[in-house]
């Protein structure tokens, strides 16, 4: 018997109450190891347990009382144990045994009283868990590099998370992006389920993708997940511009599965799904720095023009330091409080007397401070003035930049660019020019403080910056203002926070540096 004391385990729901139907034993939950026994025995000895009334788990949980194993060792059962225990700690504990305790039982019909025969002899003591590496269980708390040791794991455990965002299973989908996100902190690449132990945000499900990537090289589940047409034509959709899960999903059904497949149907289509289709080569292309950069000139040529004084910042990914993005997002606003009203329909009217718009789509400021405050929902979207665009960059701006825009580096399992199998559309024209999206953002200067760190993402770590608030501080966050909800009625906090406690570079003049709390970062 092994004292589950100090080690952890994977998560407390993971043996499902759909695993264990039968309650004639109820103090006895079996988890057969399937290593060195095979899968069909496993499901063989499994289905006899449970027709003789047995709780036998699908999977390892810390409900498990009796793990069973066969041509096992002592010690490489509890190697494995080791390894499942990651996460969380327990009282219980657990008996590792023969197969010969499972045989006798199911001969007998009830759980046989455990004797020395059936015990599997381990030579060490389980060593009492230190986490390799600590690690803040918020994403907001720790620094998540750009470039790190573990794109091995990430990239499986990212496109998991997209193909559940495609399924519309936001927690499996977010869960995924927390276990993503934790092994982007880690200071090497892991080796060994033991270099996890002890860190947060890895349930069972990742675990055992990551073990298999481990053991195998490469993930079943992740592969398949990977090839599967509904995961291709899914994503190939998606990438459309203006099209949605919803859409992607009904359009899938109808038997579509790439934008050539979208154009040669009959499908109704709203005017920014006809601009997506119609620049989607360009819009699938990755927009490099260069571009983001010379975008942002004409955007301030552009403002300084309408409103001489209003101040425009890059946002998203590229704020972040990303090389490439699948847009360009801009915060504009102005120091003299209320001049940003109105701002976007100028800007949007200067842009396209240019010729240098190709599609737009304006939505007005909603906001009311008076009516939203600390009760508003807790999620993304946001109440600014907001275009959604596409310009029309000449390519001819770019000079000798122009090479990049063909920059193919993307974040793991995320890029935008057409699915692997779906068919290229038909070239358009010699290109003179490269479609890109472009989002402005309009804040006043009294929210811009939010608006920045709301715009700044990741949309990970916008998420867990917003659940530590809430959890931690008793604060809601939103881009558009802090409430502090521990007075009543809530009290809203002043902007300069987003400079002192997140040290952002950009704070003005008048607001002291002082040690950050939180780290703006990749999660
Ligand atoms: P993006 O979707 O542009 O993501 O949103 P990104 O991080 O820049 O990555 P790529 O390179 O373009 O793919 C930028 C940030 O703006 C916020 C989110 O926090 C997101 O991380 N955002 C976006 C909102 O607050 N509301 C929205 O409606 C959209
Ligand atoms: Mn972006």
């Amino acid at each position: 018997m092994v004292p589950l004391k100090r080690r952890k385990v994977v998560s407390t729901s993971s043996a499902t109450d759909t695993d264990i139907k039968a309650t004639k034993y109820p103090d006895t939950v079996i988890f057969i190891l399937e290593r060195k026994m095979g899968a069909s025995r496993r499901t063989f000895l499994t289905r006899l347990g449970r027709n003789k009334g047995f709780q036998v788990a699908e999977q390892f949980s810390e409900a498990v009382t009796h793990v069973v194993a066969e041509n096992n060792s002592g010690d490489e059962v509890q190697a494995w144990l080791e390894t499942q225990t990651v996460g969380r700690t327990t009282s219980n504990t657990v008996h590792l045994l023969s197969i010969s305790w499972y045989t006798e039982s199911m001969a007998t019909g009830k759980p046989e009283s455990i004797q020395e025969k059936h015990k599997l002899k381990v030579s060490h003591t389980p060593t009492p868990v230190t986490p390799v590496v600590s690690a803040k269980s918020y994403a907001c708390q720790r620094r998540t590099p750009l470039k790190h040791h573990n794109l091995f794991l990430t990239e499986p455990l990212e496109l998991l998370a997209e193909n559940a965002e495609l399924g519309e299973n936001e927690g499996r989908s977010v869960a995924f992006r927390r276990a993503a996100a934790i092994l982007k902190t880690l200071p090497r690449a892991v080796k060994r389920m033991e270099d996890l132990q002890g860190l947060p945000c890895l349930g069972e499900h990742s675990l055992r993708v990551i073990k298999e990537i481990l053991e195998y090289g490469s993930s079943q589940e992740v592969e398949s997940t990977r090839h599967s047409e509904q995961f291709q034509a899914m994503k190939a959709l998606t990438g459309i511009f203006g099209v949605g899960v919803k859409t992607a999903d009904r359009w899938f059904r109808e038997g579509l599965r790439c934008p050539a497949d979208v154009t040669k149907s009959e499908q109704r289509l709203n005017s920014s799904q006809q601009a997506g289709l119609l620049h989607h080569e360009d819009l699938s292309q990755r927009v490099s720095r260069a571009e983001a950069d010379a975008i942002g000139q004409i955007v301030e040529r552009a403002v300084q023009e309408v409103l001489p004084g209003a101040q425009i910042t890059l946002i998203g990914g590229f704020r972040r330091g990303k090389e490439t993005g699948h847009d360009v997002d801009f915060l504009i606003t102005h120091p003299e409080e209320g001049k940003e009203e109105g701002l976007m329909p100028k800007v949007v009217q200067w842009l396209e007397a240019q010729d240098l718009l190709l599609y737009q789509k304006t939505t007005m400021n909603s906001y009311l401070e008076s009516k939203e405050g600390p009760a508003r929902p807790a999620h993304n979207m946001d109440r600014f003035e907001r275009c959604f665009s596409i310009f029309k960059l000449e390519r001819s701006v770019l000079g000798e930049a122009h090479s990049s825009a063909q920059a193919t580096e993307g974040e793991p399992g995320g890029g935008e660019g057409r699915a692997p199998g779906s068919e290229p559309l038909p070239q358009r024209r010699p290109a003179g020019w490269k479609a890109v999206r472009v989002d402005l953002v309009v804040s006043p200067f009294s929210q811009f403080g939010f608006a920045l760190l709301g715009w700044t993402g990741s949309k990970l770590f916008e998420r867990e910056l917003r659940r530590w608030a809430g959890r931690e501080k008793n604060m809601s966050l939103s881009s558009h203002a802090l409430y502090d909800n521990s007075k009543s009625p809530a009290v809203p906090v002043s902007q300069d926070i987003c400079w002192v406690t997140l040290s952002l570079p950009e704070r003005p003049s008048h607001v002291k540096k002082r040690a950050s709390g939180t780290t703006r970062e990749n999660a």
